[in-house]
């Protein structure tokens, strides 16, 4: 199997060393994409609320970040400070976002936040943005139909995501057009990522709550198992969608990010038959529906630049292990050894 650094180069001698801005730099896909972008030669200015937290320290030691990454301190709610920030880059990628339901600032820091980033970074003069967005703008749609394929013209439906209470998917259904307004009215060029649920290694000591919801399966916390499909995808993946979208000037629009879609039932048979010592649930939770089918997808914008997705069991045995690693799991050894 190749390593990360050997797949991320794909045999690219050349180093750009063009500096980019990364905000949200040390989160758990922010710190994918700082490291896939040092590995492709650039300078990468990276962005945090607390660059000295010790939650951000990994950052200093990825490959090159010695040489080629500085980290600041940055409010998505001043405008001054973005532009400031952003001065002399040539790109942006917006990664940052709160995600959580219920902080009161929710709303406000991912639609005005993007508002200013997008308007930051042609006041600086950089040239491309490359924006986060989440499946949860595209999913979320009560009417549509089972035989769609969800691909790039998807919407989440903003009115039952309120009332369903999803507000994180209203959060990013409004940043997700707020990038696309502002960037079009200051002639900005735009590429937007949009990563289904997001898996892997995580590099970050400090658990994001998707992995650490999926946490909460290993450790037995969790008891049962809903009736629910979702889309996966590697944060390796994600990290790279970022770099070839950047790279590529003919990139515009949405690019869907999105290696398998699943039953959580299944999900969790995956997780269960690599790592059986663990207390993995097989309980349903009945909600008197049938069970849910999976959807059918299109990742093929993405792969029509190159990329390949990372299988889902190679995701699923990467990310145990870097729980291990990280301390979040015990490190119960298996019947037999590794399964893949
Ligand atoms: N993980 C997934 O399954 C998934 C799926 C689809 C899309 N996404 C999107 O991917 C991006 C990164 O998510 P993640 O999973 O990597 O989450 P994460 O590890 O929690 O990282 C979130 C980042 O956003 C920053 N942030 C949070 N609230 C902020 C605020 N109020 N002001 C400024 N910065 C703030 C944090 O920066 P600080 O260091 O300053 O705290 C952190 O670096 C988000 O845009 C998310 O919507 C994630």
């Amino acid at each position: 199997m190749a390593s990360y650094s050997e797949k991320q180069a794909n045999g690219k001698g050349e180093k750009h060393h063009e500096l980019v801005c990364v905000t949200g730099a040390g989160g758990f896909i922010g710190s994918w994409v700082v490291k896939a972008l040092l590995l492709h030669g650039y300078r990468v200015r990276g962005t945090a609320r607390d660059p000295a937290d010790h939650k951000n320290a990994h950052l200093l030691t990825l490959e090159g970040a010695q040489e080629r990454l500085a980290l600041c301190r940055a409010d998505l709610l001043d405008r001054d400070n973005l532009c400031s920030v952003f001065s002399g880059c040539h790109g942006v990628f917006h990664v940052a976002s709160p995600i959580s339901e219920t902080d009161p600032e929710l709303m406000v820091v991912a639609v005005e936040g993007t508002r200013n980033v997008i308007n930051a970074a042609a006041d600086a003069g950089a040239r491309r943005v490359v924006f986060t967005s989440s499946y949860g703008a595209v999913h979320m749609d009560p009417n549509r139909s089972p035989d769609t394929v969800v691909d790039e013209t998807c919407w989440s439906d903003y009115d039952f995501c309120k009332e369903t209470g999803n507000m994180y998917c209203c959060s990013k259904i409004m940043a997700e057009i707020t990038a696309k307004e502002e960037a079009a009215n200051r002639g900005l060029d735009l590429a937007v990522v949009v990563p289904s649920m997001t898996i892997g290694p995580a590099l970050q000591p400090k658990l994001n709550l998707g992995i650490a919801f999926i946490n909460r399966y290993l450790t037995g916390a969790k008891k049962t198992c809903p009736n629910a499909v979702a889309g996966y995808t590697d944060v390796r993946d994600v990290a790279r969608a970022h770099v070839v979208v950047y790279e590529r000037p003919d990139a515009r629009g949405r690019y869907l990010c999105m290696g398998a879609v699943l039953h959580r039932a299944h999900f969790l048979q995956l997780l269960r038959d690599l790592f059986p010592q663990y207390p993995i649930t097989d309980k349903r939770e009945d909600d008197g529906k049938p069970m849910a089918k999976p959807y059918r997808f299109s990742n093929q914008r993405l792969r029509d630049l190159g990329l390949e997705f990372t299988p889902l069991k190679e995701s699923l045995y990467d990310m145990v292990v870097s729980l291990q690693q990280h301390g979040h799991l015990p490190l119960v050894p298996g019947p037999d050894g590794p399964r893949l």
